[in-house]
């Protein structure tokens, strides 16, 4: 069910917002002038990604600059935060992270950005 969220000149280009609609969080934002949706938190360590920053077509994690791509959600870079082999996060299953889900949006006539949840 779409849900209204906010007017279109609210959202600055190239730049992301948090929102939230009956308690949960997402991120919607303006990237290559278009609009996306995601879920508010990264499936690796749960950063509120829309402090993050834009690579290409990805979003780019704030905590350990994982990204993902703002179209298909798709985890396309994993990054190692640290040289060496003796710190904890060297291990695989710390590396272990999903895809980040996407949520279809449309702009309206009315200048309102609309989120399908
Ligand atoms: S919390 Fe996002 S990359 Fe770790």
């Amino acid at each position: 069910m779409p849900v209204r969220i906010c007017r279109l000149d609210e959202i600055d280009d190239e730049s992301m917002v948090l929102v939230r609609v009956d308690g949960k969080e997402y991120v919607v934002g303006k990237h290559d002038g278009r609009v996306f949706a995601c879920d508010a938190h990264c499936p690796h360590r749960y950063a509120y990604l829309h402090r993050g920053h834009f690579n290409g077509n990805c979003i780019v994690c704030p905590l350990h600059g994982f990204e993902f791509d703002i179209d298909t959600g798709r985890l396309v870079k994993i990054r190692p935060w640290h040289d060496g082999n003796d710190w904890p996060d060297q291990d695989p299953e710390w590396y272990r992270a999903g895809d980040l889900r996407i949520y279809r949006v449309e702009v309206r006539d009315d200048g309102y950005i609309y989120l399908h949840i």
